[in-house]
């Protein structure tokens, strides 16, 4: 082919003064073309990117080259040792070829050769020892071969050598300390080193470091100071190593845009520089024995922690900033369609995995897996969706959803799953290679290779999709056996620096997965099919809530630096995002006729959108990150639980430093307004009426508690969180106090939240939060509902305190219809009175007398009798209970004084 364009159809292009010879990204095949050594003046030859086969003939030996590129070819053979004898070259490059045996000695005979590219190809043996005349080399990369032997001592005859690069390259550690003569390095990249570890070596001298990469060398001892002095550097990977120590302070190398200390034994805190970095800093510390107390209150996407801390149970891998959701219910089967969107097979649905990874980023991508990424792609521009790779032609193989998407990843990458029953399960792996290409083009001269381990045992090692598959753009799954004891269950790719980097594009390399099938080997136990229906519906809700978690942490991290109105364009309803535009445009720019309330954290706004939808705005008023984790935390529970008695949440708005949360609009506003409001606003409540809001509120409580996989103590039931829409249906609103029922025992809260005359008197005195917190508060608000009285505000005289104080020496008494509501008139007495009787069952003072929402529900709906009230010698006493009841100020201070004026009587 070359040959072809040579004598006939470029004859008159190459004319025999031709001096240089580019052509690149042809994909011309055949063999090179002796004919080239014929022209006298040529200097240089560049094929990079072709398909070109055979060896460099002879004929080129006498050639005056100075630049040889033959990148991304199929040459094979031996490399010629006559390539010895073109003693002008300055630049030679083969890489990406399938040049077999050892580094010709000749080539020592090189003296002006200033680079020398070796790399992915299948070279063996051991460096030659001319390779020591090579005095003027300033780039050496020989990474991806099969050579042998220690990496050789020649650093004292490469002084000039400003790039080293032999990752993958078969040679063993530990690295000669004579490396560190290389005083004029500014890039060092060297990987997977077999063989015994070192120390850190010596790289004191080399100030000028930009890219720095000593990743699987086996080092171990602390992370050398020196680094600090590297005040160029931009990357250091020192992943995988048995690195002990702190983290040495960094914080002066103001170009160290990535880091990844990944799969280390550092110990001590995460210094406050890392954490104090702002996100364009991507930094990556999974996988090490960090001080758990140590981890950052806020999260980053772009700071990985996952499993960074010793001594940290199974459910907190991430840390507390990138916790997952407990468990509340066993899985018993995973299908994640990798890198795509969710798909149904058969009857086995595959969750979607679409969330863009990132260089450092750990993604919780539902309650009970997520992904951990680590590692940036090297010599290309980073860029997000090179995470993520595409088919580029139809694939014909069956079930072909799940291979037109596929995951990849730099470095490692660990599916991550938890509340998988204990016991065998079956793990399956669905690869296709549907990058590269098999065509006569150099699409198809890519060579993946990488690793996979389950549950941190090697399952595949030096893997090649194309080979096992025979062929590209077809399917090859593989199955293991994994054994799951402590409910979690890690799948981990790691791509150990073999293969090739740069066909067809530079930054093409790395673990590719295209699904993921994990199947118990035990049938479950037999109740749990409901149950995996409602955790399916859960997962593709809580999906929605991480998309939006993972929007708003970028937001509100980097939002500033990109273009809002760019990115939010086309966004709305559907998708959960609102620009800030839209919002003021609905709400009249939050005009103050538009205000409907004052919420939470905020006011609360009514808007219309273009397309005539009706919202209610809340505008949260905390700037500071507390607010944006409460903020944050409302959003995603609330987006993750639909059930008709709560208050559904269309999406969020980040605008600077304010937060928009939109929510459905209710009509007829709160309970509280229907019931005690201002005359114009107070509704009639017939019976029927108040019967279907207390049935209502029960269920979206019983919900919260016992149905959802979440399971959410609310902590502030009352009459203004619950809301009225067009047809009086209660729905619970405000999410942004419930906060997820933590480890199975420790019901101890640190900060009591809830509202004085509604709170629990165990949580209110001891902050002891239990579900039956919520039950109490629900008994207050169903009192409430029958005698249309605020409870706080209820005082018929001086011996009673509130109106449930009344209701329960009413009771004694057997009066209680004298409480009912007197609009009602008398024909409903009977069910009141019942109702009533269930409000004081809730309204407890003991908690374990309490019944669950579930039964209070049976009870509302005259499935189950009415307990008789049985009242306790409560543990906290009849006045500890009424000061909670009724005290306007700090509960907890007050509740201490009191508590200690007991003990000392
Ligand atoms: C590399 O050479 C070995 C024999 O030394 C051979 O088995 C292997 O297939 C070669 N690899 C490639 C990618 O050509
Ligand atoms: C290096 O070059 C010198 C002459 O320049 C030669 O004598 C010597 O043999 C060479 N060394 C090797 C190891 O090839
Ligand atoms: C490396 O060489 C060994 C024999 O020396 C061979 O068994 C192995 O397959 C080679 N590896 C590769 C990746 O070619
Ligand atoms: C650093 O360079 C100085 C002067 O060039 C030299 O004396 C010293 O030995 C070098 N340090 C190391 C660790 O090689
Ligand atoms: C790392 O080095 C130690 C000795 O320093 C050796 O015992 C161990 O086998 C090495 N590990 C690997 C993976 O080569
Ligand atoms: C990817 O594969 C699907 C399924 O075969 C096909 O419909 C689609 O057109 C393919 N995409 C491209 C870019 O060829
Ligand atoms: C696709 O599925 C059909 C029917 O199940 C089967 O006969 C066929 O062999 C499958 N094709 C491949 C490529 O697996
Ligand atoms: C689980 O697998 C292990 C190892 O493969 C085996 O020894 C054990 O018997 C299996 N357990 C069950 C319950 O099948």
């Amino acid at each position: 082919m070359v040959n072809l364009l040579l004598s006939q159809r470029n004859v008159g292009f190459f004319h025999l003064l031709f001096i240089h010879i580019f052509l690149k990204g042809q994909d011309l095949d055949g063999v090179l073309p002796p004919s080239l050594a014929k022209l006298p003046y040529l200097k240089t030859i560049d094929l990079t990117r072709n398909y070109l086969t055979g060896t460099i003939p002879p004929e080129w030996a006498s050639t005056r080259l100075k630049f040889l590129s033959i990148t991304v070819n199929k040459l094979s053979g031996p490399i010629p040792s006559y390539l010895g004898n073109i003693t002008t070259l300055v630049y030679m490059s083969i890489e990406n070829n399938l040049f077999s045996g050892i580094v010709p000695p000749e080539l020592g005979s090189l003296v002006n050769l200033e680079n020398l590219i070796l790399g992915a190809n299948n070279l063996t043996g051991e460096l030659p020892k001319s390779l020591t005349n090579l005095t003027k080399l300033m780039e050496l990369r020989i990474s991806s071969n099969n050579f042998t032997g220690r990496i050789p001592d020649f650093f004292q005859s490469w002084k000039q050598l400003q790039k080293l690069e032999i990752q993958a390259s078969g040679l063993e550690g530990p690295i000669p300390s004579s490396i560190s003569v290389l005083s004029s390095l500014t890039e060092l990249r060297i990987s997977d080193l077999l063989g015994e570890g070192s120390e850190f070596p010596s790289l004191s001298n080399m100030t000028g470091m930009k890219r720095l990469m000593l990743r699987s060398c086996n080092l171990s001892g602390p992370i050398p100071a020196f680094i600090s002095e590297m005040t160029q550097l931009q990357i250091l990977d020192l992943s995988f190593n048995r690195l002990e120590g702190k983290v040495p302070d960094f914080e002066g190398l103001a170009y160290l845009q990535n880091m990844f200390l990944t799969s280390n034994l550092l110990t001590g805190p995460i210094p406050d520089w890392i954490k104090s970095r702002d996100s364009s800093y991507q930094i990556d510390l999974s996988y090490s024995n960090f001080s758990e107390s140590s981890a950052p209150p806020t999260c980053r996407e772009t700071l990985n922690l996952f499993d960074s801390f010793s001594g940290q149970d199974n459910l907190t891998l991430g840390g507390e900033c990138l916790r997952t959701y407990p468990c509340s219910k066993d899985r018993y089967s995973l299908h994640i369609n990798c890198g795509g969107s969710a798909t149904t097979i058969g009857n086995i649905e595959y969750e979607g995995d679409q969330n863009q990874a990132g260089p450092a980023k750990f993604v919780p991508n539902t309650a009970s897996w997520g992904f951990s990424s680590s590692g940036n792609f090297w010599d290309v521009n980073s860029n997000s969706d090179q995470y993520i790779a595409n088919n580029v032609s139809i694939l014909r193989m069956n079930n072909s959803e799940l291979f037109t998407s596929a995951r990849l990843s730099p470095l490692s990458l660990t599916y991550y799953a938890q509340c998988l029953a204990n016991g065998n399960y079956t793990v399956k792996l669905y690869f296709a290679e549907i990058v590269f290409r098999d065509n006569k083009s150099f699409y198809s001269l890519g060579r993946r290779m990488f690793d996979v381990y389950i549950q941190e045992k090697l399952e595949l090692k030096d893997f090649d999709i194309e080979n096992a598959a025979q062929g590209v753009d077809k399917a090859v799954v593989r199955e293991f056996k994994a054994i799951v004891s402590n409910k979690v269950l890690q799948i981990r790719f790691h791509w150990a620096g073999k293969g090739t980097t740069a066909a067809p594009e530079r930054g093409t390399y790395g673990p590719l997965i295209s699904a993921i099938s994990v199947e118990s080997d035990f049938s479950p136990p037999n109740d749990d099919k409901k149950i995996f229906i409602i955790v399916g519906a859960v997962v593709s809700a809580i999906l929605v809530i991480f998309m939006i978690l993972g929007f708003l942490m970028w937001k509100i991290y980097i939002g500033g630096r990109i273009s809002r109105e760019k990115e939010l364009r086309g966004l709305d309803l559907q998708t959960g995002f609102f620009t800030y535009r839209q919002i003021k445009a609905a709400t009249d720019n939050f005009d103050a006729a538009n205000k409907i309330g004052e919420g939470g954290f905020g006011s609360v706004y009514k808007g219309i959108l273009l397309d005539g939808t009706i919202i209610a705005v809340k505008k949260l008023s905390s700037k500071s990150n507390q607010g944006n984790r409460e903020f944050v935390n409302e959003i995603g529970m609330i987006s993750a639980l639909q059930h008709p008695n709560l208050v559904r949440l269309y999406g969020c708005c980040v605008e600077g430093n304010q937060l928009f949360l939109v929510y459905e609009y209710m009509e007829n506003n709160s309970l509280a307004r229907a019931l005690f409001g201002p005359d114009e606003y107070r509704l009639e409540l017939d019976w029927a009426t108040r019967q279907k809001i207390c049935i209502g509120i029960a269920r979206g409580l019983a919900f919260l508690h016992e149905e959802s996989t979440l399971r959410i103590v609310h902590r502030d039931i009352k009459t203004t969180s619950v809301l009225l829409d067009t047809d009086l249906n209660p729905k619970i609103s405000d999410f942004g106090l419930a906060k997820l029922d933590e480890e199975e025992n420790t019901h101890i809260s640190t900060r009591v939240a809830g509202t004085i005359g509604y709170m629990a008197p165990e949580y209110a005195l001891w902050g002891y939060l239990t579900y039956k917190a919520d039950v109490y508060s629900f008994g207050v608000v169903a009192l409430e509902i029958v005698v249309g009285k605020n409870n706080m505000k209820y005082r018929p005289n001086e011996n009673y305190v509130c109106l449930l104080d009344s209701a329960f020496v009413l009771n004694q008494k057997g009066n209680l219809m004298e409480l009912v509501d007197s609009k009602l008139g008398s024909k409903f007495n009977e069910e009141a009175v019942r109702m009533i009787k269930v409000a004081l069952l809730c309204a407890n003072s003991s908690p374990a007398l309490r019944p669950t929402m579930s039964a209070v529900v049976n009870m509302l709906e005259g499935r189950t009798v009415v307990h008789e009230l049985i009242t306790d010698p409560s543990i906290y006493g009849e006045e500890l209970r009424f000061k909670a009841l009724t005290h306007p100020f700090d509960m907890v201070n007050e509740a201490d004084s009191l508590i200690q004026s007991l003990d000392s009587t």
